[in-house]
């Protein structure tokens, strides 16, 4: 099928909930993707920031193929050793000391949100369920989280939304401390607002809001969905600091493309789920799990995280070159890793497409945000190349 008769296809059966580009991918390996007609793109989206390893993985690929012919899916009524594998690697790897599986970031949230309104009730008592989410934040599109979301434009139509949110600045840790009522159980925050436009965490917010949480006795909740799996130069960005959450979300990267999203916790507060509280039936499968642990596991072996924290630093010092050549039409650029947002001062959609043009893909956040998020095993070639070809985009205004 040629790109022409997909693009006609989709419009004529596939819901209108995405503006597409007139694109029709069909093969990738590493930090490229082909079309339909045998065209070469750039991928510095990455299927906005989920092939972390780049597309294809051998490793990755290997694991789902010899598990497809094995044993492609059991009930979560029996038990998964490679489920039970990954967990104990996400253990390993971080704060936590379980994990809940599902398939995706907001059924992640959904599990977070559900686990501490259960925590709130058992241990302070009926009604202390409300959760603190952030202006700006972005939680997923399931009705609980797009209440916890704090941006009206994915909200609106669905009304009456869920009950027991309250909504404050992000890094504004007055205005939690002042929005926590004896109802409250848990903050939930992004440790780098992704759809948000980038946005980092002032230095000391997460220590401060991990304190004001201890005093007020609430659990802080990371949405890690975005952020997690070497993204931005750590494995989870909780990581760049001291401070450690008691609930953690992740998913996009957790399987390199293969669907898989699991919510993490201390034992303290995953007990709340006990046998019957919560389940997916997909979640955690032998297929998703196995294709989460050659993920995780290559992160790991390949020093991936490493590698991003040097590339990134690569990417940061050439975008900064390209705002001092472009200063009319670049504004601030933050990053964190390979997770970099540049504010523009010309339409951000004219840009995109005029990349897509040039055949490099890249994304936009926020209000009028470029957003990056290349595969962590970019080369520092293919960044020059990034680099080359938003100067010819930039040289055209
Ligand atoms: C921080 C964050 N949380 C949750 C989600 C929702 O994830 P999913 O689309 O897998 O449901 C996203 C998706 O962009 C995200 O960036």
């Amino acid at each position: 099928m040629n790109s022409k008769e997909n693009f006609a296809l989709t419009e004529n059966y596939v819901a209108p909930t995405y503006k597409r580009f007139p694109v029709a991918l069909v093969r990738g390996e590493g930090v490229k993707v082909w079309d339909a007609e045998g065209n070469e793109y750039l991928d510095c989206l990455a299927g906005i920031a989920v092939c972390n390893l780049g597309h294809c993985h051998p490793r990755v690929g290997a694991a789902i193929v010899e598990q497809a012919t094995r044993l492609m899916h059991v009930s979560n009524l029996y038990h998964i050793e490679p489920q039970a594998r990954l967990a104990e690697l996400l253990c390993e790897l971080s704060f936590a000391e379980k994990v809940f599986f599902c398939n995706s970031g907001a059924e992640a949230n959904e599990a977070a949100i559900k686990l501490a309104r259960r925590y709130g009730h058992e241990v302070f008592g009926e009604g202390v369920k409300r959760i603190i989410t952030m202006h700006r934040s972005f939680h997923g599109r399931t009705m609980a989280t797009i209440t916890a979301t704090g941006q009206k434009k994915v909200q609106t139509g669905y009304q009456p939304l869920l009950d027991g949110f309250d909504y404050v600045p992000f890094n504004d840790v007055e205005a939690v401390a002042a929005a926590i009522t004896e109802k409250t159980c848990a903050v939930l925050v992004e440790p780098v607002q992704g759809e948000g436009g980038v946005i980092l965490p002032a230095p000391d917010y997460l220590a401060r809001l991990r304190a004001l949480c201890d005093e007020r006795g609430i659990l802080l909740i990371l949405d890690e969905v975005q952020t997690g799996i070497g993204r931005t130069g750590a494995f989870f960005a909780y990581q760049h600091s001291n401070v450690v959450p008691d609930i953690l979300t992740a998913a996009k990267a957790l399987g390199n493309g293969f669907p898989v999203g699991a919510m993490l916790a201390i034992d303290r507060v995953m007990r709340y789920f006990g046998p019957g509280t919560h389940g997916s039936t997909f979640g955690g499968n032998p297929l998703a799990s196995v294709a989460a642990l050659a993920t995780i596991e290559t992160v790991r072996d390949d020093k991936i995280v490493e590698k991003t924290v040097k590339n990134g630093a690569f990417l940061l010092a050439g975008l900064m070159q390209l705002k001092q050549k472009f200063p009319e039409i670049i504004g601030e650029i933050r990053g964190v890793g390979l997770m970099v947002g540049i504010d523009l001062k010309v339409p951000v959609g004219e840009v995109v497409s005029a990349c897509l043009e040039q055949h490099l893909l890249v994304g936009s956040a926020g209000d009028n945000t470029l957003r990056l998020t290349p595969p962590l095993i970019i080369e520092e070639a293919e960044i020059e190349t990034l680099l080359r070809i938003l100067t010819e985009v930039f040289r055209v205004y």
